[in-house]
C-alpha cells in the first residue's frame, strides 16, 4: 500500500486498484456464535470468498481468540455477553485492537430496536438469521475493503489527501445505508457522496418502470426539473439504456471517445465531458445506473476512482433491495390486514367511516399527549406511525360476534354482553396469529396491546382483564376514549347518537373512573376540533 500511504494525492490508478483487490496477507475473519449452523454457513461462504476463517463457540473465547488471530473482521451473535457479562461489542470497540475493526451482527430476531441497540452498541451492519448468503457476502466484501483502506489511511499519520475524503464519504454514506428504510433518502445520500468523491456537478440515478421496459430518473441533482421528469430512456438504447443491460460502465472522458458513443438524448443527461455512467448492482442483478457528469475542472475519471464509485454503487443497490423486498413484504402484509379490519367493521356500519375517526382521534390524541412531561417520552414518531396503523384494527374482534348480537336492535341482556366482550380477547388472538408470521412488526404488536385492552377501563372496572392505570397500554388508554367518543355521537343499531357537549360531559365525568385523567386534559383541550372532525368526517 506504499503508493496510498506516501502519495497526498491520488494515486496512480493500478497501484491503487490492485491493493484494493489484492490484500497482501490473507483476509482473516472471526465467527463468535454458539449456534453450529450459523458458524457452518459463515465459514463457508467465506471460505469460499478466499478468507481464513476462526470459529469461536462462546463470547468469551472469541475475546481471547481475537487477541491472537488479529481479525479483519468479526462476525458476532449479538444476544452474547462477554467478559465481566459485558455487551461484546461493546467490548470489541472499547480495545485499541479491535476498536476500528468491522462487526457484523447475527440477529435472530428481525425486531427494529434490537437492530438499533447493536448499531449503538458499534455494530457495523446488523444482519438477520437466517442469513441471505448473498447479501452477507457483499455486505462483507464492502465493509471489509473499505476498513483495511481506512485503517491504513489512518495509522499513516498525515495522510489526509483524497482518499481519505472519498473514503470518509464512503464510511458515512455505508453508516447511513445501514440504518435507512427510505429509498429517497437512500437516492439523496447516494447522490450527495458521488458529488463528493467525483466532484461532479450533474448527477442522476435512474430506474427501471415496473415493466422493466424504460428508465427514468428517480433523484438527480444539477438537473432542470424539467428534464429531469422528461427524460425517459429505452432500456438497451442510449448509454444509461446500454449500462443498464450490460452491467458494465461506460466511460467517455475525451471527444473520439463520446463520438463513437453519444447521441442527442444522452445530451440531456450528459451536458459535457467527461462523463460516466455505472450499474448499480445487488446479488449480480443491475438495479439502476448512476450518471456523473459536468465535472469540476474536467478532470478526466479515472480507474481507481470507478473503484470507489463501485463501492458505492455496491452500498446503494443493496440497500435499496432491502427496502424493496422489506416494503413489498410489508405492504402486502398490512393491505391483507386493513382489509380484514374493515371487513369485520362492515358488519355493523357500511361505511366503514368510523375506523377512520377513531383513527384520526386516537392520533389528535396522542400528539397532544406529546407535548406534555408525563409521556412526551412514551410517543415519538414510531408511536404515532404504529398507532396510525393499529388504531383500525381495535375492533377486529368483531369478526366472531353472531350477527343476532352485533346487529340486536336494542339492548344486549347479560349473556349476550358476555359473547359481545369476547371481542377483546378474539381480536388480540387474531392480531397474534398474524404476529407469529411476521414478528417484526411493531404495529402489530401495538394492535394487539390495542385490540385486548381497548374496553379495560383506568379504574380496573374494564374487561377482559381487569387492568387499571399504567397496566393498560398507552396506546389502549387513548384509543379507548377515541372509540368512546366516536361511539356516543353515532346511531347505533341499539342507540341514537348524542351531542357533541353531551358527550364530552360524560367523558369529563369519567375522567378517573373510565379513562386515564391526563388523556382526558388533552381532550378537553381538543374537544372543538374534535368536534370539527365528526362533522367533516360524518357517515
Ligand atoms: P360500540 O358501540 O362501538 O361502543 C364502544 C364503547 O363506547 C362501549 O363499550 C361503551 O364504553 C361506549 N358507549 C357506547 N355507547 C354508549 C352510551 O350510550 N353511553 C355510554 N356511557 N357509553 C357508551 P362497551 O359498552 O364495552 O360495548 C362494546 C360494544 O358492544 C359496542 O361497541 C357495541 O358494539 C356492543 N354493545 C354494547 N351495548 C350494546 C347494546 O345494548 N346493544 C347492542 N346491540 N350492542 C351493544
Ligand atoms: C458497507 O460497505 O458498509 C456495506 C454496504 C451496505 O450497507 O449495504
Ligand atoms: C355502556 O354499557 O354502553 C355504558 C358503559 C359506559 O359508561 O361507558
Ligand atoms: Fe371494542
Amino acid at each position: 500500500m506504499t503508493t496510498i500511504m506516501t502519495t497526498p494525492t491520488l494515486a496512480t490508478p493500478s497501484t491503487l486498484r490492485d491493493d484494493l483487490v489484492n490484500w497482501v496477507r490473507p483476509r482473516v475473519a472471526l465467527v463468535i456464535d454458539t449456534d453450529i449452523d450459523t458458524r457452518r454457513i459463515c465459514t463457508d461462504i467465506l471460505d469460499r470468498q478466499g478468507w481464513r476463517v476462526h470459529v469461536s463457540t462462546s463470547a468469551d473465547e472469541g475475546v481471547d481468540r481475537s487477541r491472537i488471530v488479529n481479525p479483519d473482521f468479526i462476525i458476532l451473535d449479538g444476544s452474547l455477553r462477554g467478559p465481566g457479562n459485558r455487551d461484546v461489542i461493546e467490548y470489541f470497540r472499547s480495545v485499541p485492537a479491535t476498536e476500528l475493526i468491522p462487526i457484523i451482527m447475527l440477529n435472530s430476531d428481525a425486531d427494529s430496536d434490537s437492530i438499533k441497540r447493536g448499531l449503538a452498541a458499534g455494530a457495523d451492519i446488523v444482519l438477520t438469521k437466517p442469513l441471505d448468503p448473498e447479501e452477507f457476502v457483499l455486505r462483507v466484501d464492502s465493509l471489509s475493503r473499505l476498513h483495511r483502506i481506512w485503517r491504513e489511511l489512518k495509522n499513516e499519520r498525515g495522510v489526509l489527501g483524497e482518499q481519505t475524503r472519498i473514503l470518509s464519504s464512503l464510511l458515512e454514506l455505508s453508516a447511513l445505508l445501514a440504518r435507512t428504510e427510505d429509498l429517497d433518502t437512500i437516492l439523496a445520500k447516494t447522490i450527495a457522496t458521488a458529488a463528493e468523491i467525483t466532484l461532479c456537478r450533474r448527477i442522476s440515478v435512474m430506474l427501471p418502470n415496473d415493466d422493466q421496459t424504460d428508465l427514468f430518473i428517480a433523484a438527480a441533482q444539477g438537473i432542470n426539473e424539467r428534464i429531469r421528469s422528461n427524460v425517459r430512456l429505452r432500456v438497451g438504447e442510449s448509454i444509461a439504456g446500454r449500462v443498464f443491460v450490460t452491467g458494465r460502465p461506460i466511460i467517455l472522458n475525451t471527444q473520439e471517445d463520446a463520438a463513437e458513443y453519444l447521441d442527442d438524448r444522452d445530451l440531456r443527461l450528459f451536458n459535457g465531458l467527461p462523463m460516466m455512467c455505472t450499474p448499480l448492482c445487488a446479488s449480480e442483478r443491475v438495479i439502476g445506473v448512476l450518471n456523473m457528469t459536468d465535472r469540476f475542472h474536467e478532470r478526466p475519471f479515472s480507474d481507481n476512482e470507478l473503484s470507489f464509485l463501485n463501492l458505492l454503487t455496491n452500498c446503494t443497490a443493496s440497500a435499496i433491495q432491502n427496502v424493496r423486498t422489506r416494503k413489498a413484504r410489508d405492504e402486502a402484509r398490512d393491505s391483507i390486514v386493513i382489509a380484514l379490519a374493515k371487513l369485520a367493521e362492515h358488519r355493523d356500519d357500511d361505511t366503514g367511516k368510523h375506523l377512520d375517526r377513531v383513527t384520526i382521534f386516537s392520533l389528535k390524541l396522542a400528539e397532544s399527549l406529546r407535548q406534555t412531561p408525563h409521556y412526551e417520552t412514551q410517543i415519538d414518531d414510531e408511536f404515532l406511525w404504529n398507532l396510525k396503523r393499529a388504531a383500525p384494527l381495535h375492533d377486529i374482534g368483531k369478526v366472531a360476534i353472531p350477527d343476532a348480537i352485533l346487529l340486536k336492535p336494542g339492548r344486549l341482556t347479560d349473556a349476550e354482553m358476555i359473547v359481545m366482550r369476547t371481542h377483546a380477547r378474539v381480536g388480540a388472538e387474531t392480531v397474534r396469529s398474524l404476529l407469529d408470521r411476521t414478528p417484526d412488526s411493531m404495529f402489530l404488536k401495538m394492535a394487539e396491546d390495542i385490540a385486548v385492552a381497548h374496553h379495560e377501563w383506568f379504574d380496573g372496572s374494564g374487561y377482559p382483564n381487569g387492568l387499571s392505570g399504567a397496566e393498560i397500554p398507552l396506546s389502549a388508554r387513548i384509543l379507548a376514549l377515541a372509540d368512546v367518543y366516536d361511539a356516543l355521537r353515532s346511531e347505533r343499531v341499539y342507540k341514537r347518537g348524542i351531542s357533541h357537549r353531551k358527550s364530552v360531559e360524560i367523558i369529563a365525568e369519567e375522567s378517573g373512573s373510565h379513562f386515564d385523567p391526563e388523556i382526558v386534559k388533552a381532550f378537553l383541550t381538543l374537544e372543538a376540533e374534535f368536534e370539527r372532525l365528526a362533522r367533516d368526517l360524518s357517515d
